[in-house]
This record gives structure tokens, sequence and C-alpha cells, in this order.
């Protein structure tokens, strides 16, 4: 995980879905960043298949536009673009794949080499299924030689809506590819500050003798946007915020934060352990008192919700992991959208030093060790300490170890995306989600599924923080 080695292979990148959100917000301007610094292979291409007209050369002014919305219009987007072609096709049409195929053979023809292909599906859910079939009987998938040129499939989440749709999904996945082949992601695990929980834990002496339940009282993860669903109202009803990144963001930053060491920095270790993990997390019983849903003021007005839509946008979670470390010590996930601001960070709670150098003098304040792991923004790491006031007194008052990023580095971090696209191409599975993984976090959120619609769906004014919502709705009955 931690060399840095590129891999100089040409390679094609074949993204389903080019015009599209995704590809615009995130996978066309980590392409050109990569390409910026010097983190593509020097020779590639990359063939954008989407439903609209476009020739290569309007297209790449649309590219350029989607560059420049990041890097102002003065950017040189001229080599970037000049690598790019655009193919029109319905993925749903088995004829389309015939016309990507030639279009790989001929750029094989003109590079003179079997590359490397990438394909990259940046669509609805809905048509995973076709896609996969499609690209697996057309033999797109098949190397075009036997010692280079390999194929991976990059597929983004959802994977399955529930545990027998994951399933499905991945039986169709294991027919169709070998597990070496499919990179499953989850963006979250690429970004920088949620890599860096390994760091901290397992380069520094410090924390790990007091990483478990004997020390640690408690866990609390949030994940708050300010951005309400948008335009994605079709897509998002009937989904929800918890399957949306509760059962894949958080459980995996949960299970990078519970671990156990991976003994090396193999990419299967690490998946082996976070698995662990995701495979012992149970909820706490009663569910009305350990899982809170709702859902913002004005959400069934959005394009694409239904009028009478029991879809959450918030939900509040406490559960536990059933292992003898961490047996006992409640880990609590809370998201939403449309709520005040925008901010993820975990929270480490310590349990009170027994017997207790406290002062009694600052009754507000719990004699607590708590370290913050802020993942964004202001990327950074806390630690709250207590401290004795100088003077003649005994008052001791908490105190603050601070990390920044910026700070410190003055460099903004790499998007996820870059990070996803680069590990791919480098064959480096550490930061994507394997089968065990997708598999055992459905396990513990289908159930959670299927009984909350007994519960009541809380509607909370957009804007409110999370505590204002637990408060006012929850707490009040
Ligand atoms: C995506 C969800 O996976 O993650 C979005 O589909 C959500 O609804 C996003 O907004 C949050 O990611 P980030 O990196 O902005 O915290």
């Amino acid at each position: 995980m931690i060399q840095v080695k590129s891999i100089n292979t040409p390679t094609v990148f074949v993204i389903f879905g080019i015009t599209g959100d995704l590809s615009r917000r995130k996978l066309l301007p980590a392409l050109f960043d990569l390409h910026q610094k010097g983190f593509l292979p020097t020779t590639f291409r990359i063939i954008g298949i989407g439903r609209s007209t476009y020739t290569d050369e309007a297209f790449r002014a649309y590219v350029h536009d989607v560059i420049a919305e990041k890097h102002g219009h003065n950017v040189d987007t001229k080599a970037f673009v000049s690598c790019i072609h655009y193919q029109r096709g319905d993925f749903t049409d088995a004829h389309a794949y015939r016309d990507i195929a030639q279009r790989l053979i001929a750029i094989d023809d003109t590079i003179g080499q079997c590359t490397n292909k990438l394909f990259y599906l940046a669509i609805a859910p809905v048509h995973y299924k076709g896609v996969l079939i499609n690209l697996a009987h057309s033999g797109l998938t098949i190397p075009c030689s036997s010692d280079t040129g390999w194929t991976r499939v990059l597929i983004e989440k959802p994977f399955g809506s529930n545990i027998t749709t994951a399933a499905e999904l991945d039986v169709l996945l294991g027919r169709l590819f070998r597990e070496e082949q499919i990179f499953r992601i989850d963006h979250y695990l690429a970004k920088e500050t949620i890599q860096n929980i390994l760091t901290f834990r397992f380069s520094n002496t410090l924390f790990e003798p007091t990483w478990n339940a004997r020390y640690i009282e408690r866990i609390e993860m949030t994940l708050a946007e300010q951005i309400d669903v948008g335009t994605r109202g079709a897509f998002y009803d009937g989904i929800g915020a918890l399957r949306d990144v509760g059962q894949n963001h958080m459980l995996q930053t949960i299970a990078t934060l519970m671990m156990d060491h991976p003994g090396t920095l193999d990419a299967a270790a690490i998946r082996r352990e976070r698995t662990a993990i995701l495979e012992r997390m149970a909820i706490r019983l009663p569910l009305t008192e350990n899982v809170v849903r709702a859902q913002y003021d004005g959400y069934r007005n959005v394009d694409g919700v239904a009028p009478d839509s029991q879809t959450e946008t918030f939900f509040r979670i406490t559960f536990e992991v059933n292992a003898q470390r961490w047996r006992g010590v409640p880990i609590t996930i809370t998201s939403g959208k449309a709520l005040a601001c925008k901010y993820t960070e975990v929270k480490v709670f310590f349990a009170e030093a027994v017997p207790c150098f406290c002062a009694h003098t600052h009754k507000e304040h719990r004699h607590q060790n708590i370290i913050t792991f802020r993942i964004q923004p202001h990327e950074g790491i806390d630690m709250t300490f207590f401290a004795k006031r100088p003077g003649l007194g005994g008052d001791i008052e908490p105190r603050q170890f601070s990390f920044d990023y910026r700070e410190t580095y003055n460099i903004s971090e790499p998007d996820a995306y870059e990070k996803v696209l680069f590990d791919c191409i480098r064959g480096d599975q550490t930061l994507f989600a394997s089968t065990a993984e997708v598999m055992a976090t459905w396990r513990f959120v289908t159930p959670i599924l299927e009984a909350w619609h007994a519960l009541p769906l809380h509607i909370y004014a957009s804007g409110s923080t999370p505590e204002e919502i637990i408060t006012h709705n929850v707490r009040k009955h």
C-alpha cells in the first residue's frame, strides 16, 4: 500500500456513462490531475461511452469545459484531451460492444501493443447486470495477449440494495470475472484521512495498547451533509441514507478504526482484518432505543420522489462489535442530508482514569481523553487531554493537541478518485471492498432495513444539526 510505483504499460480507460454526473464531477478531473502529475501511463486513451451524440472534437471541447470548472478557463488541456475518444452507444444493446471492440482493436493497432483495459461503470446500478453480461459475452474483458494487457472492471457502490440482491450481483461478478479483476469502489477508503487512521494506529506505539474495550468507552462517527438530494431524487428515493452512505462508507471507516493489526501491508491481510470487524457488527436492542430515522421537510416535493415517501434522509444507529477486544463498546453512526453544515468526523472517547486525578471545579467536563479524526473538511486529528492550570490552586482543564493537514503540508491532498484510479492501474486492491466485506455489511444492515419501517419517521427542518433532530423529535417522545 505504501510504495508509490506507477505502472507504465499503455492503458485504455473505457468509461460507461461518460456524460453523467460522476464522470463530470469526479472521474474526468481526477484523470486530468493524474495526467498532470505524471501518474498516468505515458501512453493512454480514454473512450467515453454515452447516449448523447458527440464527435470526438465536440467531446474534447466538453471535457475541456469540465476541467476548466475546476482549474479555470486558461488551463491547458490539449495533450490530455487529444487522448480522448467518444463512442455513442446504448450500453444495454449488445451491438454497442462490437463497436467498442473495433475501437479498442484500432487503438491497439495504432499504439502497436496489446494495451491494458480498464472498464469503469459510472452508470446507474440498474444497468450493472446488463453491462457486466455484455462485457463478458462480447469477449472485451479477455486480455488480448497471454502476457500483457490485463483487463479490470471498476464498479461503483451500491453493490445491491440488500443481502439478496448483493449476493445475486456477486454471483454474477464471480461467474464473469476473477476477484483480482474486480475493483469495488468505496471512495471513503481512498480518502487520505481514512488511510491515515491506519498509519496513526500502527505506526505509533502510543495508541494501540489502549485501543480496546478496557480503555475506550465509546466511538461516534458523523457524516453530515449540507446539500440535500438535489437532482438525485429518482436515484435516492427508496435507497435512503443508510444504504447510500451507512452500509458502505461509514461501516468501512469503523472497520478501519477497529480492525486488528494485519501483520503486513498486504491488501489481502488488511481486507481480511476489516472483514473480521464487519462480520461481528451487531445492532443493540431494542431497536427503538438504538435506531433513529428521519426525513427533511420538503424531501417529498423533490423531483422523482414519491409524495408519501418513507425514505430516510437521516439516521442514527448504535451497535457493537462482538469481539473480545471490543465487547460492550457502543459505536454510534449518524448521517444526514440537508443538515446545518458539512463535516465528517470520528470521535474516540476514552474512559475516565481510575482513580482519577480529577478536579471537581470543572463539573461540565468529563475527565475523558478524546481523539477526533477530522475526515473532512479541515482534515486533521485532535487529542483532548487534561492539564493543570498554572498557579497555587489545583485547577485541571481540558487542552488540545491538534494536527492539521493543510497547515502542516500546505498542499491539497489528492482527490479520493485519483487514488482509486491510480491504485486500480497498479492492481492494488487494499482500498477496494472485497466480496466478503460487501456481504458482511449487507448482513448487518439488511435486518435493520427490514425492521425499521415499524419505527417512526421523524420530519426535520433543513439546516438542523444532528443533535437538534435527536432532541426535538426523539427525546421528547
Ligand atoms: C456518495 C453518496 O457515495 O457519497 C452521496 O452517494 C454522498 O449521496 C457522498 O453525498 C458523500 O461523499 P463525500 O466524499 O462528499 O463525503
